[in-house]
């Protein structure tokens, strides 16, 4: 079974979210081989919650805050989402990078989630490819700081390195063989912390320009437990061929 993630970031209004939710409802015949999650803006998370109410389709949230409630404009907390969903993306790096999101604060925002039985997506992934996986090794074991061996077993990680991500080349798309070293990096750092049998548990996604033309080559990879896609998922045609091709 393989995740497959769909982060459709500030895009979609109302209508636009319905019908895309509509398709998929409709046309993606559930498979025991995909486990489905949608992320949309949270606005439409309640919407989205009674369309897919009797359908195989799980909802995430794409942020929350670290703190439950308070005084804080603009901002939605782990509480708010998780009446509609059970997962939160956590640390993506539009976040980090616009919002300055740091190690710490990710950290504290994984923990909320899992207080409020979210599941966490920590997403890490290095700048530049020059960069190595130094940087995001390290963001690794600061997002993990402090959780147990069964929070860890509970989440998922969604390696995304940035410059693999909304990529206008093909040159600029990541290789499968590239990918595949970097999270068994990921695993072993992880081994380090807790041990090989549970890292080789944890659910690893890669995330970066995923298309309908590029996800065949990473689907024998057994390290790779899914995708998490982002403007492909707002394109009905092209998430449908990815989606038939992790069944
Ligand atoms: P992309 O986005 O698929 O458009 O590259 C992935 C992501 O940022 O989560």
């Amino acid at each position: 079974m393989k995740f497959l993630i769909a982060n459709w970031k500030m895009n979609t209004d109302y209508k636009e979210a319905g019908e895309l939710a509509d398709f998929y409802r409709y046309h993606l015949k559930s498979s025991r081989n995909v486990h489905l999650i949608v992320c949309p803006p949270a606005i439409w998370l309640e919407n989205l919650a009674k369309k897919f109410k009797n359908y195989p389709i799980d909802l995430g949230a794409q942020n929350i805050h670290w703190l439950e409630k308070g005084a804080i404009t603009g901002e939605i907390s782990a509480p708010m989402v998780k009446e509609f969903c059970r997962y939160a993306i956590i640390g993506h790096s539009e976040r980090r990078k616009f919002f300055s999101e740091s190690d710490e604060v990710i950290n504290q925002k994984i923990k909320t989630a899992i207080k409020n039985n979210l599941t966490p997506i920590l997403c890490v992934g290095e700048d530049k490819q020059a960069e190595g996986e130094g940087h995001m090794l390290s963001q690794v074991s600061r997002g993990v700081a402090g959780l147990s061996s069964h929070d860890l077993k509970n989440m998922v990680i969604a390696y995304e390195p940035i410059w693999a991500i909304s990529a206008n080349k093909d040159s600029e798309v990541a290789t499968t063989s590239y990918v595949t070293e970097m999270i068994n990096s990921i695993r072993d750092r992880l081994a380090v912390i807790y041990g090989r049998e549970i890292s080789n548990k944890i659910r690893i996604v890669y995330g970066g320009s995923v298309h309908s033309k590029n996800i065949k080559s990473f689907l024998d990879e057994k390290t790779i437990n899914g995708f998490l896609v982002g403007s492909a998922s707002l394109d009905c045609k092209v998430f449908e061929k990815i989606y038939n091709s992790l069944v």
